[in-house]
């Protein structure tokens, strides 16, 4: 424990950059996490369309957010977690638009599309004062450009092909090449950023203390930090309260693959819980055994299980709703999700049980639900986040307290953690929010 914090504050003087929340304040957190495109319309439009299909804008923004705090706050939720805020490539291309922000190419200008600079800054101010916590998505892998021929003066800072990696394929299979080599296709090149070149890490850093504290947030999240070779985290590049491998590319799924960089970084997604989870929850013919022995190999197998993140949907991945409606499975996977170990993430829509499976069908247009709190899980959000909520405050230990998973018979798990006891089951009841039950 004061080895983990020691560490971290080491890390910050050393950078004389600061966001203002520590890993330890984030671990106390129940984290909200929007598309903003997605999640509210300045308009406050409960109709204007949205066919995710297309991959273009729809329409949500900073200013539509604030507006749409209360929804969020009344869940219990106790931070924002917003898609990346910066200038994007523009235009359509064959993949559609920039509108989840992982397309970079101006990372000094704000993405005109969400808002102006005052209604960014407005929105971290109306999170600050209802107590909430910002941590805004920030890509480091790569810049993006249109086409095949990349255009290396349009991206700013890194105006340079001397800042980027040569273009070749990456084999998955092979870690060089996944931190050398290029996402993308010839549609949309994702020019990948040579973190080994130490004039590319100062650049970074120059970013992170001058750009980055200019807004007030409390946290960055690393997109695709497995793109990047993982001594260039940590002390030498970026103190991170959250990150996440892509899982959707498989290598994020293993605890061996992703404990060690926690020796780099604060916080990772656990990406194995997640997936061993989901497996076990969406049927009744799920395995609890796997679930259970992959919750006890991350607690062994990671530096400290309680800073990871604890989700069970994402921007990459298919949403619960898709594999089942079920709403007994629905809810214990969300009670796994507030009450276990780490930092809880919920991704927006799961909370009204929404049904897309791959991106980009799991990003749909939240006002289509009418931002409804009935017949949906908000009521369990609500309950289980105002639960939590209390622990932290009441018995700290609580967070920092580790779960013991136990499987009570092939459907049934129990979990203990602190004073709080679960027991939880995959047998379902047969009827979803929007099938009646027989
Ligand atoms: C792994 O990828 C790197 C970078 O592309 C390459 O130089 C190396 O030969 C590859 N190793 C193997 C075993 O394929």
């Amino acid at each position: 424990m004061h080895r983990q914090l020691l560490v971290f504050f080491t890390l910050f003087s050393a950078f004389r950059f600061s966001i203002a929340a520590s890993a330890s304040d984030w671990r106390s957190r129940s984290i909200y996490q929007a598309v903003t495109d997605r999640f509210a319309r300045s308009d406050g439009s409960l109709t204007s369309p949205c066919d995710p299909k297309d991959r273009r804008y729809c329409g949500g923004t900073w200013r539509g957010m604030i507006n749409r705090l209360d929804y969020i706050q009344g869940m219990g939720f106790t931070a924002i977690w917003i898609s990346p805020i910066v200038q994007q490539i523009s235009g359509d291309t064959f993949e559609g638009e920039a509108y989840h922000g992982y397309w970079p190419q101006n990372i000094y200008a704000l993405n005109p599309n969400f808002g102006t600079e005052q209604d960014f800054k407005d929105l971290v101010a109306a999170c600050h004062s209802r107590g909430m916590y910002l941590m805004v998505d920030t890509v480091i892998n790569h810049f993006a450009n249109r086409g095949e021929i990349v255009n290396y003066q349009a991206f700013v800072p890194f105006s340079d092909e001397r800042f980027f990696h040569p273009r070749c394929e990456i084999d998955w299979g092979n870690q060089t090449s996944i931190e050398r080599c290029w996402m993308g296709n010839g549609y949309v090149s994702l020019a990948d950023i040579d973190t080994e070149n130490p004039t590319v890490i100062e650049i970074w850093k120059e970013y992170l203390v001058s750009f980055i504290p200019k807004y007030k947030i409390d946290g960055l999240f690393a997109s695709t930090p497995v793109g990047i070779s993982r001594n260039r985290f940590g002390a030498n590049f970026l103190v991170q309260p959250m990150f996440t491998p892509k899982g959707r590319y498989g290598i994020g799924i293993r605890s061996d693959v992703i404990c060690p960089y926690q020796e780099h970084m604060d916080s990772l997604h656990n990406y194995p819980f997640k997936e061993l989870a989901t497996d076990a929850f969406v049927s009744s013919a799920g395995s609890m055994a796997e679930l259970v022995k992959v919750a006890r190999q991350m607690q062994v197998q990671s530096k400290d299980i309680t800073l990871f993140g604890t989700f069970m949907e994402n921007h990459d991945n298919p949403r619960l709703g898709s594999f089942t409606t079920d709403i007994a499975r629905l809810r214990n996977l969300a009670v796994l999700n507030i009450l276990t170990d780490g930092v809880p993430v919920v991704y927006y829509g799961q909370e009204q049980a929404l049904t897309g499976s791959n991106d980009p069908l799991n990003r749909e247009a939240l006002w289509l639900t009418g931002y409804s709190t009935t017949n949906n899980l908000v009521p369990t959000f609500t309950v289980l986040n105002t639960f939590r909520n209390y622990l932290v405050k009441s018995a700290t230990s609580f967070i920092t307290t580790l779960a013991t998973y136990t499987l009570l018979s092939s459907s049934v798990i129990n979990v203990r953690k602190g004073n709080v006891v679960l027991v939880l089951t995959n047998s379902g009841e047969g009827c979803g929010y929007r099938h009646s039950c027989q």
